[in-house]
């Protein structure tokens, strides 16, 4: 590392740190030394035990995916918080419980949109702005296996993920002469918050067609994440990286 981020320390911003992959992202940017500014719709026992244990380190407010002008206090926040901006990892998305497109609200489409693809978008704008003035920083977008193959149920926020990953590659284009790096990550499916209503029977399904057997692990999902976002990734850019299990091979 070299220049202002050494100086300060780096500093990430995820979106959705409070639980699944946000919270195992931030807990392990932390225990890397990263500074890491975080939000959600509610607090729970890990941002308020962090926020107590870490407050030079961790800053987590509430801020809902549907607030465009919350989201951009809260990155002008974090950058005066820490110094500036580092990574910024649009990890939080809802899937509203699948439902068939033909019985879909316009309302639900349109929060769906709002929250998965208009939100990560104003972040990147808003955390690339503070990058630029660094020369130097990365996105990483979380997709989805949703975006590159057809499901049933779940066709609004496949069109969510496969928008991220569009953005990813012509942003990564457009940002690449400032030195900001933007990938997306593609997860296979994974336990958390998100995948409780996946029925047993669907589970074994999805075990059998992957050719690993099994779900992810979800610090396999991290392990995907930090990597990207590491020294040793330096040279990726534009890219959708998918780490499935081969379920989409
Ligand atoms: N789980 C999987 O199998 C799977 C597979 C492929 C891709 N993914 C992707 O991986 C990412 C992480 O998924 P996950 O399973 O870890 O999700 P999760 O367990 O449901 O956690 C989502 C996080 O985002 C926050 N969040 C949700 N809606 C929000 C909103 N409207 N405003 C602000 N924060 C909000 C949640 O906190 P609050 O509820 O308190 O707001 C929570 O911190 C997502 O982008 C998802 O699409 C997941």
């Amino acid at each position: 590392m070299s220049g202002p981020a050494a100086v300060r320390g780096q500093v990430a911003l995820i979106s959705g740190g409070s639980r699944g992959l946000g919270r195992i992202l931030a807990q392990r940017l932390l225990d890397e030394g990263w500074k890491v500014a975080t939000f959600s719709r509610s607090a729970n026992e890990f941002t308020e035990r962090t926020a107590a244990e870490r407050p030079d380190d961790f800053l987590w407010a509430q801020v809902d995916l549907g607030d465009r002008s919350a989201l951009r206090g809260f990155v002008t926040a974090a950058a005066r918080r820490f110094g500036g901006i580092d990574l910024l990892i649009n990890n939080a998305a809802v899937l509203n419980k699948q439902e068939l497109f033909l019985t879909t609200s316009t309302r639900q489409i349109d929060a769906l949109i709002a929250s998965n693809l208009s939100a990560p978008i104003a972040l990147a704008q808003a955390c690339a702005r503070v990058m630029s003035t660094q020369s130097s920083g990365q996105i990483v977008n979380v997709s989805s296996i949703n975006a590159i193959r057809g499901y049933r149920g779940v066709a609004v926020y496949a069109a969510t993920k496969a928008g991220l990953d569009g953005f990813s590659r012509s942003l990564a284009r457009e940002l690449g002469p400032l030195n900001i790096r933007v990938n997306s990550v593609i997860p296979g499916f994974f336990d958390s918050d998100m995948t409780t209503e996946v029925t047993d029977r669907n589970r074994e399904r999805i075990q059998r067609r992957t050719p690993l057997g099994r779900l992810a692990d979800i610090d396999e999902i991290a392990d995907t994440v930090l990597f990207v976002t590491s020294s040793r990734a330096s040279f990726i850019t534009g890219q959708t990286i998918v780490v499935d299990g081969g379920i989409t091979c």
